[in-house]
């Protein structure tokens, strides 16, 4: 066995961000929820994370620079001195990276993501009730590393509360709920509730499920399978099941999160063929049990699919 010995001194940043993701797996995800002082919420993910101490509890993760500024994250986090680390599993890992785009300072991530912002109890940014565990931080310190347009913040923040769904050796199996369909059917019916409410008119709400948000693969395929149960809400159904965990979990073999969110940044442009028949075959189940819209990314392949689902319809 021969070793390839590399002196990183001699590397770009971006061979070195290769070496080391490529390295250290798997990697857990600090998805981070932070505030500005002005109040605006944010949530970004970021994998150079881990727990360093416990007495007392103390977590780190860092920040990269973009294009030489701090993230908001960072700028959230010095300003108000207080942020929360989301855990995340499987089924919300397509939500994580979402909130992983750049989108500037006023973008609310949540509502990108379409996730739910809790309340924290001590610290002001929102806990993701998406997530099984949720950790309240104080901010400790920021240790600068690196020089000029290249410097990190290396976070170092005290838990001072955690929220944990179930146990450490169950919430990562725990399903939020028991019935998932009549659970999301209520939610649903509160939202439409609330929106009409707030002057938003009839014909501008649809209601969407969120297969795969917050859910395990089995709920995902029982929501598919109890679309019908929405109908009589009186609002068009949208399903946005494509190329969603719970397929690929069927499709191919298992990876763990942070391989595949690391893989999915990767390989945007290339999906795997299977996971691609395993989005038809949702989609069409879908249309086939009443939804109206479905949200995809190949566009081209689905409208094939949709073509032959409304024929079967018709
Ligand atoms: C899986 C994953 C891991 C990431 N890890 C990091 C990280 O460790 N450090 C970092 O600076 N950015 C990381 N990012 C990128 C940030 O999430 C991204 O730059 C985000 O836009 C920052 O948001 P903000 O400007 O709202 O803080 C990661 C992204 C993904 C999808």
């Amino acid at each position: 066995m021969t070793f390839r010995t590399i002196d990183p001194a001699g590397l770009e940043w971006r061979q070195i961000y290769r070496l080391l993701v490529g390295s250290i797996v798997p990697r857990p995800i600090a998805w981070v929820s932070s505030i500005s002082r002005e109040g605006q919420a944010n949530l970004a993910p970021f994998s150079y994370f881990m727990a360093i101490t416990d007495e007392p509890p103390t977590i780190a993760f860092s920040c990269s620079p973009r294009a030489g500024q701090r993230k908001d994250t960072l700028r959230n986090v010095e300003a108000t001195g207080q942020f929360v680390v989301n855990v995340v599993v499987d089924d919300i890992a397509e939500a994580m990276n979402k909130t992983a785009a750049e989108y500037p300072a006023e973008v609310n991530e949540f509502q990108v993501a379409g996730l739910t912002p809790v309340p924290s109890d001590i610290v002001r940014p929102p806990r993701v009730a998406e997530s099984p565990v949720n950790m309240e931080c104080r901010l400790n310190q920021v240790v600068p590393i690196g020089e000029g347009s290249r410097q990190h913040g290396l976070v170092i923040g005290e838990i001072v509360l955690m929220h944990l769904r179930g146990t450490p050796q169950t919430m990562r199996q725990l399903p939020p709920v028991r019935d998932i369909v009549p659970a999301v059917r209520r939610g649903l019916a509160g939202s439409v509730r609330r929106a009409l409410r707030a002057g938003i008119r009839k014909s501008r709400i649809v209601l969407d499920p969120g297969i795969g948000f917050g859910k395990t693969g089995g709920q995902s395929f029982e929501l598919l399978n109890g679309l019908r149960r929405f109908a009589s809400l009186g609002y068009p159904i949208l399903v946005g099941p494509s190329r969603k965990s719970f397929l690929r979990a069927m499709t191919s073999g298992a990876a763990t999160v942070s391989e595949r969110a690391v893989s999915e940044r990767q390989e945007s442009h290339s999906v795997p063929e299977e996971l691609l028949f395993g989005t038809a075959a949702a989609v069409t189940a879908a249309i086939l049990n009443g939804a109206h819209i479905v949200r995809v990314h190949d566009v081209r392949e689905m409208l094939s699919v949709v073509r032959i689902a409304d024929r079967l319809l018709a």
